[in-house]
């Protein structure tokens, strides 16, 4: 069965209600076929895991989808005019954002998304190993081209956290917390990690790749030793396996909405947003710099994005990166 048919198939079965049934005929005329053609295509999509019903008389409709994050799925019901409508999808990859850093190099527009079910390089900050296992979670990149200074760049790290974490709300109605700049924390342990990487002059960006990595539907033994104990995933905290699709269409929305909200009113009101999920804010902590360990108390972010930290001696230290310890 050729990409097309299937797109063409799985969108016709989709569009169906629940307890609707398409008849073979109807999906000939969609696809452009003789009935038998039909009968063909749907032992196809079998085959790929999809559980489709037939009835004499009546005709055909999925009643399971199989766990996998495909571009027509992904995109059937997505409410956004250009983040996550051009989709790259691999079965296996490196890292997406390796990948997308290489499209993004080639044009590819902004909205562009990779995605992967399973990473063998999956790259966090500061280099260090992302661990992501086959279709357990979502390893995606989103390329973005914003028209502002390089100085902007790390905002876009803030505002993907806001839309993850209202994502993660609405699908699963779980409380994320974000601990400040990029980690997203269900009781306590980190369940998303966001790496925003850019390119650019110092008066523009080319391009922003922002890698998210969310775990998803994770047991606790999925997770490799080293981080067992503070790694987390949704199914785990909502004790229930949790959509990939829903998700990933909900992060998109958001992203688009808080894109365009920045755009025109800058990045004031999502910072009020983002202060509304902080986790590190009038708490003691550590910032873990590459210039060494600044210990005080987080009373912040600036109007920039920018974390502001009181130390010992009262004065207060503007952090731009680091890892933070509560
Ligand atoms: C971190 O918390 O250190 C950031 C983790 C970012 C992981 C994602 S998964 C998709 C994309 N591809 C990668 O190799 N890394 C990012």
């Amino acid at each position: 069965m050729s990409n097309s048919i299937r797109k063409k198939l799985v969108n016709a079965l989709l569009s169906a209600s629940d307890d609707e049934y398409l008849s073979g005929q109807n999906l000939a005329d969609v696809l452009g076929c003789s009935r038998t053609a039909v009968w063909k295509h749907i032992e196809d999509l079998r085959k790929l895991g999809y559980e489709v019903e037939a009835v004499k008389k009546k005709g055909y409709r999925i009643i399971r989808k199989p766990n996998q994050l495909s571009e027509e799925e992904i995109l059937f019901g997505l409410r956004t005019s250009f983040i996550g409508r051009n989709i790259i999808h691999y079965e296996t990859v490196d890292s997406t954002q390796i990948e997308a850093k290489k499209f993004a190099r080639n044009q590819a527009p902004e909205g562009t998304l990779v995605i992967a079910e399973e990473q063998t390089q999956g790259r966090g900050r500061m280099a260090r190993e992302w661990h992501s296992s086959k279709k357990k979670g979502i390893w995606m990149s989103l390329i973005i081209r914003p028209k502002l200074p390089l100085e902007k760049a790390p905002q876009f790290t803030l505002l993907t956290a806001i839309a993850v974490a209202k994502a993660i709300e609405e699908v699963t109605q779980l409380r994320p917390e974000i601990k400040w700049p990029n980690d997203i924390l269900l009781d306590g342990k980190k369940v998303t990690g966001i790496l925003t990487e850019v390119q650019g002059e110092p008066d523009h960006i080319n391009y922003l790749v922002i890698g998210i990595g969310i775990n998803v539907n994770h047991t606790q033994d999925d997770f490799p030793e080293d981080v067992r104990d503070i790694a987390t995933s949704l199914s785990i905290q909502a004790n229930n396996s949790v959509s990939r699709v829903a998700l990933i269409q909900s992060i998109m929305q958001y992203f688009e909405e808080y894109y365009q909200l920045y755009v025109e009113q800058g990045f004031v009101p999502l910072k009020q947003i983002w202060e509304k999920y902080a986790i590190s804010i009038g708490k003691e902590i550590i910032a873990r710099t590459v210039s060494g360990n600044i210990y005080g108390k987080a009373i912040g972010i600036t109007d920039e994005g920018v974390l502001k930290l009181a130390d010992n001696q009262g004065n207060i230290q503007l952090i731009y990166s680091a890892d933070i310890d509560i």
